[in-house]
């Protein structure tokens, strides 16, 4: 199959590509505007047609989409604290970026997957969400996700066009940028920086490998009802606190490491999907969360020419600006 997938070059579509070309002899055309969280890199070795442009530019998505039989849009500005600090982004790629996507896959008459997340109905406190549960969200990333799965869901009524969103619960594993906590987690960790920890650190995530997640939309792909949504859920649900704790356990680092800092505006206290839907189609996750966070520090410990130069670009400015301290200073070595 030839597919277009949009944000290919990030954490979850790069793991994705790589899973179609080496496991299904997938043609790839990855279109990708190389935000601060594309890099080509995530796809070194990976047979694949690169694109560099926006989802929200006409030209640019007619032309990647050409000869290509379904479209999978993974582009998305997607971390919650940026989005409270400059909600601009999110709005343009995920409302006029989403509308653009549906208008080519409408003209080419393709199927198209929309990545979605579970932070689309907002918190729960007990229980699980299904895809009945209605749409709640709490941060202007999840607003605008929320809105582009709507808008993907009128083109399935108004137009017939054969639509799919998947909805995936906080993924972690390789190629994911150290802004999000477990990879934050872990390269502190191991440099001896500081552990900042939201609030209490009592909220929880169920947590899904990517891998898993890649496998699940593929799934999904080949077998969704068009029209339909599934959440895919992880098979672990963990405390952020907990979550630190096990990576300093498995990276030596220091419990005094764990500084507890101002939470996050409009926090979500716990996400929880079911994933009954997605499982009577055939997915079920292979990784829990104890082996996949291994695998997961045994990764970034081995793969530090893919970090090195992210720790010490742009991205320290960023991490100055969120957390009011410098990266490298402050740290507690061997405490
Ligand atoms: P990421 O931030 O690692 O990657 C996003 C990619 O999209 C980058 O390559 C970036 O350059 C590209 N991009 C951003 N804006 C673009 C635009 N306007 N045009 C073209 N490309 C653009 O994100 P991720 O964690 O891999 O998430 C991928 C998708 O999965 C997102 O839609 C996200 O909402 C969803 N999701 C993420 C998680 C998670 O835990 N990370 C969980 C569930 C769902
Ligand atoms: O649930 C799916 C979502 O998971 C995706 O849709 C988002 O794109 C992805 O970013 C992620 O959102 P979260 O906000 O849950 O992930 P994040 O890694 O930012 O934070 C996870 C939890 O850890 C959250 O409760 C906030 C907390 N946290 C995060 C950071 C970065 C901290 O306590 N300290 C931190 O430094």
């Amino acid at each position: 199959m030839r597919l277009l997938v949009c944000g290919g070059a990030g954490f979850i579509g790069s793991n994705f590509v790589r899973q179609r070309v080496d496991e299904h002899g997938d043609e790839v055309v990855v279109l990708d505007k190389l935000t601060y969280a594309g890099r080509r890199e995530n796809l070194a070795g990976v047979a694949h047609t690169f694109v560099h442009g926006a989802i929200e530019d006409p030209d640019q998505v007619a032309g990647a989409i050409e000869g290509v039989q379904a479209v999978v849009n993974f582009a998305a500005e997607t971390h919650v604290d940026r989005s409270i600090a400059a909600p601009d982004a999110f709005v343009r790629t995920h409302a006029q970026g989403t509308y653009v996507l549906l208008e080519a896959a409408r003209a080419a008459g393709v199927r198209y997957l929309q990545v979605s997340t579970d932070e689309v109905y907002g918190s729960i406190a007990e229980g699980s969400f299904t895809e009945t549960s209605p749409l709640a969200p709490s941060s202007p990333y999840s607003a605008t996700k929320a809105g582009a799965d709507l808008l993907v869901s009128s083109y399935f009524h108004t137009f017939d066009l054969p639509t799919l969103i998947c909805r995936g619960s906080n993924n972690y594993g390789p190629y994911q940028y150290p802004e999000k906590l477990i990879p934050l987690m872990v390269l502190n960790a191991i440099h001896g920086d500081r552990l900042p920890v939201y609030g209490d650190g009592m909220q929880v995530r169920n947590w899904l490998f990517v891998e898993d997640f890649a496998r699940a939309i593929g799934h999904v792909l080949a077998h969704g009802r068009p029209g339909e949504a599934y959440n895919v859920g992880g098979p672990d649900e963990c405390a952020n606190l907990d979550v630190v704790r096990r990576i300093i356990e498995l990276t030596g680092g220091a419990e005094s490491l764990i500084e507890y800092v101002a939470d996050r505006p409009g926090h979500d206290r716990r996400y929880s999907l079911g994933s009954e839907k997605v499982g009577a189609l055939g997915w079920a996750a292979r990784v829990g969360f104890g082996e996949g966070l291994e695998r997961t520090v045994a990764w970034y410990r081995d793969n530090a020419p893919w970090w090195e130069p992210i720790r010490s670009g742009d991205y320290r400015a960023y991490y100055e600006r969120q957390y009011g301290r410098a990266l490298g200073a402050g740290g507690v070595s061997g405490s």
